[in-house]
């Protein structure tokens, strides 16, 4: 692949819990893993991007690292993760891993440290330890400091677990150049960089959100660029949530990160002006920069996009999360898969969470008592929160556990999953799976980086061409419309009327 393989890669997101489960403990695992990149592989997708491996308690899914320089021990080993990164990259794959700058786990060295040294220590610099808690809120629910044994109150904007580093200690930032350096050497390919906007605090400012996007954050990423720049075509994705374009543009100046999740894109609803005014506000910010754009419609975070799109209202809002709304799932499949040719199309990359080329569901009937995410009790058991895309993947067979592994899952999956697993769908030409791998091999030909131009159409109907002459067109009204001029048709997400592309489908041509 050429040096800037990333500027249009199709990027799978491995959520390592549930994707494959090598040895039969019921949780997905680097054997797993292992045994099924020749099924990313024949998927076509050019890297895979896995949330964090490391050693974790796993109060919130492994989002809190005990040790950055290791493997989960339920995951497999370090030299496992050294094979995977080389047989990955045999297969045509890049690597992308998780880094977690704002916070560890509290089971961290570090922060273990800090509790023994006591009030006024050297190890306490390194998290924010007060005698007064402030009055932050977490991100999951509560109050954001938590009081130790010896009277002190330390600041976490997840979970308790999850204590937060103090980005003012130089001690910090040499940490994270040692982590960045130790996985580069290992070969990994890119960095996915967690909570990126938050690391700094503002404690001073008496703003509630004192926290987001302050502006020596922007030094934290500068470093990092310089480090990277010593190695050879590796990148960083930021996870940036700001309705602001202008200050999410700020991240992808050249001398900071490579790219940034557009999560403005994932959020809009299923309608076709609210895309369109997504897509062109996406382009107007990342020209000028040089910045490839991203396109993602779901992660481990958000509700399955099935589910989504067929809810009444189909935006997302991590605030108000619409857990157990009803939705058509019909509608939602036949929607996700117009969307899926949508992202696909558009310049820059693309982002498919792990289960997406299945077309599964959010499952919205897990048992409260097997629930893991963190927000369900810090909620006081209000807010189900995101197990219900996390539940682990259905490979094959007819009934649970669908060949995810031998032993029960970590999280129950459906009975009705038998229709969407990996080997029945296969087999099925108007499957999702069959969709997106099509998609993918058109793909790599003649989407990916670029630009766009628009083409005149109803209101109700996106419409674009690519430089290689491919055509995408998405109706989102009520009623079919008539296709353009073309030669011939690529790929449509569902049975086109004749001459016409029904409601809620997509079509590529040329
Ligand atoms: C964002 C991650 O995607 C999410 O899963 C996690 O809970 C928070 N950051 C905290 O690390
Ligand atoms: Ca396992």
């Amino acid at each position: 692949m050429p040096e800037t393989w990333w500027r249009g890669a199709a990027i799978y997101q491995v959520y390592p819990r549930s994707f494959a489960d090598g040895n039969g403990d019921g949780i997905g695992d680097l054997a797993g893993l292992r045994s099924r990149l020749p099924y990313l592989a024949d998927l076509g997708v050019n890297a895979v991007w896995l949330t964090p491996w490391y050693p974790s308690p796993m109060a919130d899914g492994g989002y809190d690292v005990a040790d950055y320089r290791d493997i989960e021990p339920t995951f497999g080993t370090l030299e496992e993760a050294e094979k995977f990164i080389a047989e990955a990259h045999e297969l045509g794959i890049k690597v992308i891993i998780d880094v977690v700058p704002n916070h560890s786990s509290d089971r961290s060295a570090w922060f273990q440290e800090a509790l023994a040294a006591g009030p006024g220590s050297a190890a306490r610099q390194r998290f924010w330890f007060r005698d007064e808690p402030g009055d932050w809120k977490s991100i999951f629910g509560g109050p954001a400091w938590t009081q130790v044994p010896d009277g002190q109150w330390y600041l976490h904007l997840f979970a308790p677990e999850q204590p937060d580093f103090n980005w003012t200690n130089p001690e910090v930032h040499q940490e994270f150049h040692d982590v960045l350096r130790f996985w580069f050497d290992r070969g990994v390919d890119g960095i996915r960089i967690d909570s990126a906007a938050v690391l700094v605090k503002d404690f001073d400012g008496g703003d509630p959100d004192g926290y987001t996007d302050q502006p020596e954050v922007h030094d934290v990423y500068r470093g990092w660029r310089r480090l990277a720049e010593e190695y050879d075509d590796r990148i960083f994705i930021g996870e940036v949530w700001f309705p602001d374009q202008e200050r999410f543009a700020r991240y992808l100046r050249p001398d900071e990160m490579h790219t940034a999740f557009n999560f403005d894109f994932l959020a809009c609803p299923w309608d076709a002006a609210a895309l369109r005014h997504s897509i062109q506000e996406t382009m107007a910010t990342h020209i000028p920069l040089g910045a490839p754009p991203t396109w993602v419609l779901s992660n481990h975070d958000v509700a399955r996009v099935v589910t989504r799109y067929g809810r009444e209202d189909t935006s997302w809002d991590h605030g108000a999360r619409r857990d157990g709304v009803p939705s058509d799932l019909e509608l939602g499949y036949r929607r996700s898969r117009a969307a899926a040719l949508l992202a696909m199309a558009l310049p820059g990359g693309v982002y498919i969470y792990q289960g997406e080329e299945l077309g599964l569901p959010e499952v919205d009937d897990i048992p409260g008592d097997l629930r893991q995410d963190p927000m369900w009790p810090r909620s006081g058991y209000t807010i189900p929160g995101r197990d219900g895309c996390r539940v682990p993947l259905p490979w094959s067979g007819g009934e649970p556990p669908f060949g995810f592994g031998t032993g029960e899952p970590w999280l129950p999956q459906p009975e009705a999953w038998n229709k969407l697993t990996a080997e029945a769908q296969a087999q099925d030409l108007g499957s999702m799976l069959t969709l997106y791998k099509t998609a993918l091999a058109i793909r790599r030909d003649r989407l990916g980086d670029g630009t766009l131009t628009w083409l005149g159409s109803a209101p109700e109907v996106l419409a674009f061409t690519r430089e290689s002459g491919l055509t995408c067109l998405v109706n989102l009204g009520s009623e079919p419309v008539r296709l353009p001029p073309h030669e011939t048709v690529l790929l449509a997400s569902g049975p086109l009327e004749g001459e016409e592309l029904p409601t809620d489908t997509a079509v590529w041509l040329a």
